[in-house]
């Protein structure tokens, strides 16, 4: 097989290269290591910020996400007594739409197969093979057990962290931040208690109220690293979250939980972006803790500046922007980290007492002060893509 752009992984950041690389009349093929049904069933955070939405709907991408899709005038902040309202609309003119990953994958998967998108999943054992040279090519055995390979003008990795392509970059430089929690959180069949999310900081530990739709919510706890689910019994969540997310006058109202996981938190950035004629986007070169919900917003930002790149470089010979593209992706990539790092470590406990007070002080003045307040919304509500 022959393409001109060959991308490793089908989730939202490959399909909606491979969505852009199309309408810029670029032929690529997108080849996955796990089914459509696993992809696209994969629970993430569900927060798009504006200019995501906006690139969505552009691309002809905004039917079902401006039906079906919640738009949030901003966040909820609380600690200890006060639950203050952040109105990112009134601060910095922005919203954010809450529409799960999930849906944004069915959607991409769907305008691929309308296009007549080749898409391979279940491909087995990928391989990157000469990323350095102007020939690169893909090794994979194929859903029916047959060996391929697949020849391109280039290979883009939107493999996330477990895929072949990150490794496939020689003597990058990574940063990489580990935290002493992790997340348990529960999908419920529960009308959400709350208009807008809730990020809650308790001494328990953190606690977030996110919600899918009008019928399902999402919720999280902060619990320790090794948390085994097992010792979470529903009723032990409900009564943690009603604890932690507790407000005089306010309840929180528990249904049946339809999924129950434990996350681990995470910061790792890897640089370059791009080896020769490899570039990665998304996960497989960069992981956010998911306070901030960033992860899904900082993919589709690599990948709408990785397409017109791309279709310069194959249509036109023209390596501006592909050469470009690194430096440029890393300038929001740790403009991201930092903000989900800030995000993590002002809202969960830790051991020391130092740390608490001056997280009480940094909750107080980010809710209380226009000027902190205006921080927190530009970064949640997403600078424009470019920044
Ligand atoms: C979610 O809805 O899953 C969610 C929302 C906000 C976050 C993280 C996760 O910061």
């Amino acid at each position: 097989m022959r393409t001109q752009v060959a991308i490793v992984g089908a989730g939202p950041a490959g399909l909606l290269l491979s969505h852009l690389l199309d309408r810029a009349g670029v032929e690529s093929v997108v080849v996955e290591a796990r089914s459509r049904e696993y992809v696209e069933a994969r629970i993430r955070a569900g927060i798009l910020e504006q200019s995501t939405v906006d690139l969505l709907r552009e691309v002809g991408l905004g039917e079902r996400l401006d039906r079906e899709g919640d738009v949030h005038r901003g966040i909820y902040l609380q600690y200890p007594g006060e639950r203050v309202h952040l109105d990112f609309v009134d601060l910095v003119g922005r919203s954010v739409t809450v529409y799960g990953q999930t849906e944004v994958t069915k959607d991409l998967g769907r305008a691929r197969a309308a296009a007549g998108q080749e898409i391979v999943y279940e491909a087995a054992d990928t391989a990157i093979h000469d990323a350095g040279t102007e020939r690169p090519y893909l090794t994979f055995t194929g859903p029916d057990g047959r060996a391929e390979r697949l020849d391109a003008d280039v290979v883009v990795g939107c493999d996330g962290s477990f895929g072949p392509s990150r490794a496939a970059v020689p003597d990058p430089a990574t940063w990489e931040r580990t935290y002493p929690y992790s997340w348990l959180g529960i999908l419920a069949d529960a009308a959400p208690s709350t208009d807008e999310l809730i990020y809650a900081w308790h001494p328990d530990g953190f606690a977030l109220h996110s919600m899918r739709s009008a019928t399902v919510s999402r919720l999280y706890l902060q619990v320790p690293n090794g948390t085994d689910v097992a010792d979470w019994s529903d009723d032990r969540v409900w009564t943690a979250l009603a604890e932690r997310l507790g407000l005089d006058g306010w309840t929180l109202t528990p249904g049946p939980v339809t999924e129950k996981s434990v996350l681990p938190m995470r910061s790792f950035v890897q640089q370059p972006m791009r080896h020769g004629r490899l570039f990665l986007a998304g996960d497989a070169a960069h992981i956010v803790p998911p306070t901030g919900a960033k992860g899904l917003n900082l993919a589709v930002a690599d990948v709408a500046l990785l397409a017109p790149a791309l279709a310069a470089l194959v249509r036109n010979e023209d390596s501006a922007l592909a050469d470009a593209y690194s430096d440029t992706a890393l300038r929001r990539v740790w403009r991201c980290t930092h903000f989900s790092w800030w995000m993590t470590t002002m809202l969960h406990t830790s051991a020391d007492p130092f740390d608490t007070q001056l997280q009480l002080s940094q909750l107080r003045w980010v809710a209380t002060s226009t000027a902190g307040a205006t921080g927190l919304a530009e970064n949640y509500a997403g600078l424009p893509i470019g920044f």
